[in-house]
C-alpha cells in the first residue's frame, strides 16, 4: 500500500477561525477526514502532520523520506520564505505536490513568489479543501505511472 504524506506549516492548525474570508470555516480537522476518506477509496495510507516550526516539518520530511511514497505539502507562510523546506523537499524521492487553500496568485505580491513550488511536481492553489483531495488523486496517480515505468 503506497504511504502518502500530508504536511502542513505555520497557522494552518487555525483553519476554520483564522482569516475565514480567505481561508473559509474548514478545520484542518474536516480537511484530514476528507483526505482520509479519498485514500480509503484509492487504497491509501496517509499521515498527516502539522507544526507551526520548520525544523520540527524538516524533521518530519526526513523521517517520512524512507517511508512515504508520495507527499502532499501546505507550508503556509514558509512556502513564501523558507529555503530550508525548498531543500528539505528536494531530498524527498516520490512525488511532491504542493496545495494552498487561497489562490496565493491573485493575493498580495510577496505570496505569488512560491520558493517551494520550484521543488514540488507540481501545484494546486485556490482551491480551498477541494485541493487536498485534487492533490491526493494526482499524487496517486503519478505513483501508479512511477510504478508502471520500472516494471520492465
Ligand atoms: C496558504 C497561503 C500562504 O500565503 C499563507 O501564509 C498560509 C496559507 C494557503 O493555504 O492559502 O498560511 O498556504
Amino acid at each position: 500500500m503506497n504511504r502518502v504524506l500530508v504536511l502542513n506549516g505555520p497557522n494552518l492548525a487555525s483553519l476554520g477561525h483564522r482569516q475565514t474570508d480567505v481561508y473559509g470555516t474548514t478545520s484542518l480537522g474536516e480537511i484530514e477526514t476528507a483526505v482520509r476518506q479519498r485514500a480509503d477509496e484509492l487504497g491509501i495510507e496517509v499521515h498527516f502532520a502539522q507544526s507551526n516550526h520548520e525544523g520540527e516539518l524538516i524533521d518530519i520530511l526526513e523521517v517520512e523520506r524512507d517511508r512515504a511514497d508520495g507527499c502532499i505539502v501546505n507550508l503556509g507562510a514558509l512556502t513564501h520564505t523558507s529555503l530550508a523546506m525548498a531543500d528539505a523537499l528536494r531530498i524527498f524521492n516520490g512525488p511532491v505536490v504542493e496545495v494552498h487553500l487561497s489562490n496565493i496568485h491573485a493575493r498580495e505580491p510577496y505570496r505569488r513568489v512560491s520558493l517551494t513550488a520550484e521543488a514540488a511536481t507540481g501545484m494546486i492553489a485556490g482551491l480551498g479543501m477541494h485541493g487536498y483531495v485534487l492533490a491526493l488523486e494526482a499524487v496517486a496517480a503519478l505513483l501508479v505511472r512511477q510504478s508502471a515505468e520500472s516494471t520492465p
